[in-house]
């Protein structure tokens, strides 16, 4: 009898570790990965990610980014810049935790109805799925709305039985892919947060290639346009980019490891008002021979704005896509200049390469701003 008991006991034993130990590895475990095996308390560091746990983001401040002061401009020769920071490298990059891929602060709710009108109005331009991508669409799912924000945002996100709820919309969504189709997915991605993401998919000569995307705040173009391009294709109209960063962006993308997780900024003036939504006029194409709206010499101060970019790389480790996250950040400028960042950011947009001052449209809307940055008159309100 007794050891009739002892056997029982251990099955029972063994059948809790088996599915303690493939609830982990299926990714649906509501621990997000980070499971107490039976054994011990080994945390696969991919998955480590640090809870807010008293996070509330209506008094949370957007990240006051001044990438304008460490790098000369958008990366291209940065590293000879006086304010450049030791541990980014010539591509501007820095080694991030994972725990800061989403960032959400007081502006989410306004955000997040402007996505849903966008996904609504123009799903064509802002959701990119397709039978490459959808492998990598559905474990991003999993990463994100499944195990990354139930535990980065504990206040906001709570698992009950098959469903998460988003406790700040009042919305809620599946804590499983089951029977959701990857544009479905994608959709539920947008309602939540406010990123946007590119799915760069390996092709099997190892070229990676974007296959796919939610995109609800691109920065001026056009997705569906680019979907099967290589990395250095799409940055094609980039002035310098193939010369200095080319080479070194492509070897940065066929190393990556998943659970690596990287970030660099960009930034740009938007001159024409705040909305995220761009598909064109904010960079400058000589060779499209585009007319450029009058508006673009003499933009109302009120109306222009620092665009700054949080960019960041993760590979995933089942479909191995690298996924490039963006999230878009905006400031007015007369409130930057307010603040005394004026000359900071004039200093910088002046010492751009001359291709890239272009590509940025300095050209047009240089005359006005720069004068007006650097404490000179104009039409704007904050004083
Ligand atoms: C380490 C990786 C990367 C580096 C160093 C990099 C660098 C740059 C730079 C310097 C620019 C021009 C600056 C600007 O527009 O303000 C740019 C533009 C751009 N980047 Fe990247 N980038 C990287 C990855 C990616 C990826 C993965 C995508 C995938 C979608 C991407 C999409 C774009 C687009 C669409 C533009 C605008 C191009 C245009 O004007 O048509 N970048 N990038």
């Amino acid at each position: 009898m007794e050891s009739i008991i002892s056997s029982l006991l251990l099955l029972i034993l063994g059948l809790v570790a088996v599915k303690a130990v493939s609830k982990r590895f299926s990714g649906k475990s509501a621990d997000n990965g980070i499971v107490s095996s039976v054994f011990g308390s080994k945390i696969d560091p991919f998955y480590a990610v640090e809870p807010l746990e008293d996070f509330d983001f209506k008094t949370t401040p957007p990240i006051d980014y001044k990438p304008y002061r460490t790098q000369g401009h958008v990366t291209m020769g940065m590293s000879s810049h006086p304010a450049h920071p030791a541990n980014v490298n010539e591509l501007g990059i820095q080694k991030q935790s994972r725990s800061n891929w989403i960032r959400i602060d007081s502006g989410y709710l306004k955000r997040l109805e402007e996505r849903r009108g966008l996904v609504e109005d123009k799903p064509e331009l802002t959701i990119g799925t397709g039978k490459i991508v959808d492998p990598a669409i559905e474990e991003l799912y999993e990463e994100i709305m499944i195990k990354y924000l139930p535990q980065r945002f504990p206040t906001m996100f709570k698992i009950c039985g098959n469903i998460v709820e988003n406790l700040a919309t009042g919305s809620n969504y599946p804590f499983t892919t089951a029977g959701l189709t990857p544009a479905v997915m994608l959709r539920y991605l947008s309602d939540n947060v406010e990123e946007d993401f590119y799915f760069m998919c390996p092709d099997p000569d190892g070229q990676f290639r974007l296959r796919g995307y939610i995109a609800c705040f691109p920065g001026g173009f056009l997705s569906p346009a680019r979907v099967g391009e290589s990395v250095r294709e799409i940055h094609q109209p980039v002035p310098g980019y193939d010369k200095k960063l080319g080479a070194s962006v492509d070897r940065y993308f066929s190393r990556m490891k998943p659970g690596q997780f990287i970030g660099r900024m960009n930034w740009s003036l938007q001159v024409d008002g705040a909305d995220l939504f761009r598909t064109d006029g904010n960079n400058f194409y000589p060779e499209k021979e585009e007319v450029v709206d009058n508006e673009k010499y003499s933009p109302p101060l009120t109306e222009c704005y620092l665009r700054a970019e949080h960019q960041t790389l993760t590979a995933l480790p089942k479909s191995r896509a690298i996924i490039f996250t963006v999230r878009s950040y905006m400031t007015r400028l007369d409130e930057l200049r307010a603040n005394g960042e004026g000359n900071a950011l004039a200093d910088a947009i002046e010492s751009m390469p001359e291709g890239l001052g272009q590509y940025k449209m300095r050209q047009y809307w240089g005359g006005k701003v720069l004068p007006w940055l650097r404490g000179g008159p104009g039409d704007a309100t904050v004083e």
